[in-house]
């Protein structure tokens, strides 16, 4: 009998420690997996991250004052592109298409900002340096508020825009000049 339960002692205790020893190789392998990552990336960016010239963004390039806005590419696809700076958006009204692929690139010439456009999950972070981009399909019609959701600075809370999704055929029938597109007035 009682060399029975040291039997069965001697089993428990050989089972937690291999427990032990697994559970010490999956910390093992976290922590190294945080030193290659961390040392790694910060010596060398993952790629896809676009960088721009902070102090060149309004004089050349894609995000001159003329670039801004909502545009319908040769390609049929819809891109707007935006800056984010104390306190505005620039434009400070956006126009997209509702139930078509819409892509945002944006940057910011100063602070980090950031933006949600109105209930929808279309949410980004604006860094300077950096471009930020996602593609979103707006649902609904109607328009949106855009507030900065990055602290910002003293203004932050007056930093907004507005986003008027209309409808994908009023969009098209608007974008075919391929002008920038800004906000119908009201
Ligand atoms: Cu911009 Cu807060």
């Amino acid at each position: 009998m009682s060399s029975a339960l040291h039997a069965s002692e001697a089993v428990a205790v050989a089972a937690e420690r291999r427990w032990a020893i697994v559970v010490v190789l999956i910390i093992a392998a976290l922590v190294l997996m945080m030193v290659v990552t961390g040392v790694g990336w910060s010596a060398m960016p993952p790629s896809r991250v676009e960088t721009i010239d902070v102090k060149t963004v309004h004089l050349k390039g894609e995000f001159v004052e003329s670039n801004l806005g909502t545009v319908l590419n040769a390609d049929g696809t819809v891109t707007v592109r935006l800056i984010g700076q104390q306190y505005s958006f620039q434009p400070q009204c956006i126009v997209v298409p509702a139930q078509m692929p819409v892509t945002f690139r944006g940057t910011s010439t100063d602070a980090i900002h950031g933006f949600v456009v109105g209930t929808t999950n279309a949410n980004t972070m604006l860094i300077p340096g950096f471009v930020a981009t996602f593609t979103t399909t707006f649902p609904k019609t109607g328009e949106q508020l855009m507030p900065c959701h990055e602290y910002c600075g003293t203004g932050h809370e007056a930093m907004w825009a507005r986003v008027q999704v209309i409808p994908a055929e009023d969009f098209l029938a608007k974008a075919r000049g391929g002008e920038r597109l800004s906000c119908v007035p009201r």
